[in-house]
């Protein structure tokens, strides 16, 4: 994990700031740095305490949204004195929990229960949990029931506060008591300035917006993420412009729905002009972003995208259903003969681009005509590759109480119709890119074969190819050699 954002010294100046003599500053993030410090020198001791490191563990359930929280998240941990683990056996827990399908939920009690023991052998281990689940009022009477070894729990909107409810579990609130409980039902506030960390050195997510205003009627993410608001393009560009100081060489912007990017601001500024200039920071090289509503995907960024030589040739672009009729109940705001011609226009300005997409399987009310749509989308717009859900239901979501559910066998059959079909589509389309040169990030040694290394190409696919560990981090010329299921094995050419 890197630092980024502010760089070490930078954080460890404003720490120095910091008088503990006085009362918290009531403005953030300066009241963040405060508990940072204080939990700082309660780590320290602990640490000469015990003779050995305070381990921190972190498990992200759920989209890119929640991984880049996660990322914040381990930067204030670190700043704290904590060493990051894979293993369970840590001083501190914690789950970053999603809540868009009902089966994100079970993992997240399943792998609590199994925390009981692991609590026992440590008694001073904290388990927090946040996240989507955690703006759920149910849930969390539910874990306060059911699941009393759980010491603090956050929602979406207040991650930045974590030192700070860290420090009520461990300086306010005796171990074994009341939980620590922080939920906010929506925030206008975007902080910046805190630590981050990122999971590798050359590449980011970033985020550029928060929330979502859409209300896709299946969908239960608006109502765990709060409206959509915008950061400010000035602390984009210059979050961005510091990471590729710090050796970051690829992007990826982040939001529920980037099209829509800057329509909340003060001064407005659109997705395709934030864009333009993240393309013009010397040494960034690459830009992804996601993800797309295809009813804000304007001609102007179509544009930019034909122009531009650091966005990449890829594009996530969520179907959801074929079906007109139920597209229009889903809430999505285009038909399936928009979104065809949607794609006609990406493909005439991007030649090659690659596209994937999210559908749903089992809307209620889906028909076999509605199906057979789907179906027909996919034959058409033949996808590089597709995430394909089975419908589940969300309390307090408006399909939640449509009737007309539809039955687990027949949606189960039509799921694998569909997923068989998007897999040979895929399967064919790789068969096809065999042959060509593509530039590769190098990302890692490959995790099975050490003499092989794994990159992505503009395309974010992903290739294995002979090479040594130098080579990560950087571009290099691969040209592909063999398909294998959704990935490449490759040969430098130079
Ligand atoms: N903002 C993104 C999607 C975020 S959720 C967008 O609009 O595309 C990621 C995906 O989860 C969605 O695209 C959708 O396909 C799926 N999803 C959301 N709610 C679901 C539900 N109730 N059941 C099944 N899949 C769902
Ligand atoms: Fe959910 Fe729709 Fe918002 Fe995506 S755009 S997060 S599917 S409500
Ligand atoms: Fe899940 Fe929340 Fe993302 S519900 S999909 S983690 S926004």
């Amino acid at each position: 994990m890197r630092q980024d954002v502010m760089n070490r010294q930078a954080i460890e100046e404003r720490l120095a700031q910091i008088d503990l003599t006085l009362p918290p500053p009531e403005n953030e993030p300066d009241r963040q740095y405060y508990f940072m410090k204080k939990l700082r020198g309660w780590v320290s001791e602990k640490k000469k305490e015990l003779g050995r490191p305070l381990y921190a563990n972190i498990t992200t359930f759920g989209c890119q949204m929640n991984a880049r929280d996660s990322e914040k998240i381990a930067g204030i941990m670190q700043m704290l004195g904590y060493e990051e683990t894979d293993s369970e056996k840590a001083d501190f827990i914690l789950y970053n929990t999603c809540t868009v399908r009902e089966n994100a939920n079970l993992k997240v009690y399943g792998r609590l229960g199994q925390l009981k023991s692991a609590k026992q052998e440590n008694p001073g281990m904290v388990i927090a949990l946040c996240g989507c689940m955690m703006q759920e009022k149910q849930v969390v009477e539910k874990i306060k029931k059911s699941y009393r070894n759980v010491d603090i729990i956050f929602g979406t909107h207040n991650i930045f506060k974590l030192a700070e409810l860290l420090s009520r579990k461990i300086f306010d609130s005796p171990q074994d008591s009341e939980m620590v409980i922080d939920i906010w039902e929506g925030t206008a506030e975007i902080v910046e300035e805190l630590p981050n960390e990122r999971k590798y050195p050359f590449k980011s997510g970033v985020n550029i917006m928060f929330g979502c205003n859409n209300f896709c009627s299946y969908c239960i993410v608006p109502y765990v993420r709060g409206r959509e608001r915008s950061r400010e393009p000035e602390d984009i560009l210059a979050e961005i412009s510091c990471m590729v100081k710090d050796g970051v060489k690829e992007v990826m912007l982040l939001g529920q729905n980037v099209n829509s990017y800057g329509k909340t601001l003060e001064k407005p500024v659109s997705f395709a002009e934030l864009l333009r200039r993240t393309e013009q920071i010397e040494g960034l090289e690459r830009i992804r972003f996601m993800t797309s509503h295809p009813k804000d995907l304007s001609d102007e960024l179509i544009e930019v995208m034909g122009n531009s030589k650091k966005i990449c040739r890829q594009l996530h672009l969520p179907l959801q259903s074929g079906s007109s009729r139920l597209l229009k109940i889903m809430n999505r705001h285009y038909s399936k003969e928009d979104y065809l011609l949607l794609v006609e226009k990406i493909r005439r300005a991007v030649p090659d681009i690659s596209l994937t997409t999210d559908i749903i399987v089992g809307f209620p009310g889906e028909t076999e005509e509605d199906f057979a749509e789907t179906m027909d989308v996919v034959e058409r717009v033949r996808y590089d590759s597709a995430f394909t859900f089975i419908y589940s239901k969300r309390t307090g979501t408006p399909a939640a109480s449509m009737e007309e559910q539809v039955p687990e066998d027949i949606v189960k059959e039509r799921f694998d119709r569909l997923l068989a079909r998007i897999q040979d589509i895929s399967a064919e389309k790789t068969a096809e890119a065999v042959g060509s040169v593509c530039e590769v990030l190098v990302e890692e040694v490959n995790k099975r074969e050490a003499s092989l290394v794994t990159g992505r190409t503009d395309k974010n696919q992903i290739v294995h190819f002979p090479g040594s560990p130098d080579l990560i981090g950087t571009f290099v010329k691969v040209r592909l050699v063999s398909a294998k299921g959704f990935y490449f094995i490759g040969e430098q050419t130079e």
